[in-house]
């Protein structure tokens, strides 16, 4: 795998990978993704091969610019008009309605597409040179903590893909909103960086999805097919734990601990006798930055347990306890 700063040193060579439908994994403002030609099965197929990811999950399509969505999606709504005017290019997704062109590998069979346009100057780069629509999803094994830091990355994909752009650590830290358009009302079905706060500000209302904090039944008809997978986890066993009151917390912590637990959380439980104690960050910017990659770090320390501090479920907070109710298996206390 070679690892390269500078794409215009690579120009060539990318293009070459992304036209003989191969996978490079680039760097964007949310997390990093491991692209291919959206428009080829072959491509397509290896994403899924190489992620070892579930075929009725659907992929993100990722554009160099807004202006292009109509050549692969149709714009419906005003409401969706208004949303792409608004956050894009940014960290969120829009579910749109399929054209032909894109290959049904892509969208799990829907009729419908994510479409993301992402701001980060790398990716939006490396779109313009390669001029095609890129497949990607966040750069990780299925059911692991999505890929934030190339370190981490290469230890997973490192004879499996030949290129990985550098972009440094991932600015956001967790994956794109991902919102849809339901009879003129804005759904997000993946919280992100983007909330359902400033969603409302520009359309007036935007609701979310039952399923954002619940498990799901997978049975059941979802909209975000995402949802139905473990995901974000270490290999480690882990707890998720909140509660507004620092001495319940810390309660229900010494409850719970065991010999070897890592408790990963803000400062305020830096004082508590543990195994290993990880600070994940002190405000919800913070802790979104960084929780992918201390939960890949967690799993070097032998523990048997992780118990991890929940945050509260609002504005950014409540994208960080989707992924770490997940990251939990659901394995989840709160008083
Ligand atoms: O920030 C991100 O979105 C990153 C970067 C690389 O762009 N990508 C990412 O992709 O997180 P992935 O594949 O890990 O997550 C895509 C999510 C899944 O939950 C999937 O089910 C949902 O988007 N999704 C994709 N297409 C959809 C569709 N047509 N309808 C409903 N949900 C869809
Ligand atoms: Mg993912």
């Amino acid at each position: 795998m070679k690892i390269i700063n500078d794409i215009d040193l690579y120009k060539d060579e990318l293009i070459y990978e992304i036209n003989n439908d191969n996978l490079v994994i680039f760097p964007t403002e949310t997390v990093y993704g491991i692209g291919a030609n959206a428009l080829s099965r072959e491509a397509v197929e290896k994403i899924f091969k190489v992620k070892t990811r579930a075929r009725n999950n659907p992929l993100i399509v990722h554009l160099k610019d807004k202006s292009e969505i109509e050549k692969y999606a149709v714009i419906k709504s005003d409401v969706e008009r208004k949303l792409i005017d608004n956050f894009m290019p940014g960290p969120i997704t829009i579910i749109l309605e399929k054209k032909d062109i894109i290959p049904d590998c892509v969208t799990a069979s829907l009729n419908t597409v994510g479409i993301r346009v992402p701001s980060n100057e790398i990716a939006h780069h490396f779109l313009e040179i390669v001029d095609l629509p890129i497949a990607a999803p966040s750069a990780n094994i299925s059911s692991r903590p999505s890929g934030t830091k190339v370190s981490d990355i290469k230890l997973e994909f490192d004879n499996l893909v030949n290129f990985i752009i550098d972009g440094g650590e991932s600015k956001i830290g967790l994956e794109s909103t991902v919102v849809k358009v339901i009879n003129d009302i804005p759904m997000i079905l993946r919280p992100g960086y983007i909330t359902k706060e400033m969603i409302e500000k520009v359309i007036g209302v935007c609701n979310v999805s039952d399923h954002v904090l619940k498990e799901v039944d997978i049975n059941s008809h979802v909209e975000s097919p995402g949802m139905l997978y473990k995901h974000y986890s270490p290999n480690t066993k882990c707890l998720l734990v909140y509660s507004k009151d620092i001495n319940t917390l810390k309660k229900i912590i010494k409850d719970n601990i065991t010999n070897k637990t890592i408790i990963l959380g803000s400062d305020k439980l830096k004082d508590l006798d543990c195994y290993k104690y990880i600070n994940y960050g002190n405000d919800l910017e913070n802790i979104s930055h960084n929780i992918f990659s201390k939960l890949r770090e967690c799993d070097k320390y032998n523990a048997d347990l992780i118990i991890i501090e929940g945050v509260d479920k609002v504005g950014l907070g409540l994208a960080i306890m989707n992924r770490l109710i997940r990251t939990a298996n659901f394995n989840y206390i709160e008083k």
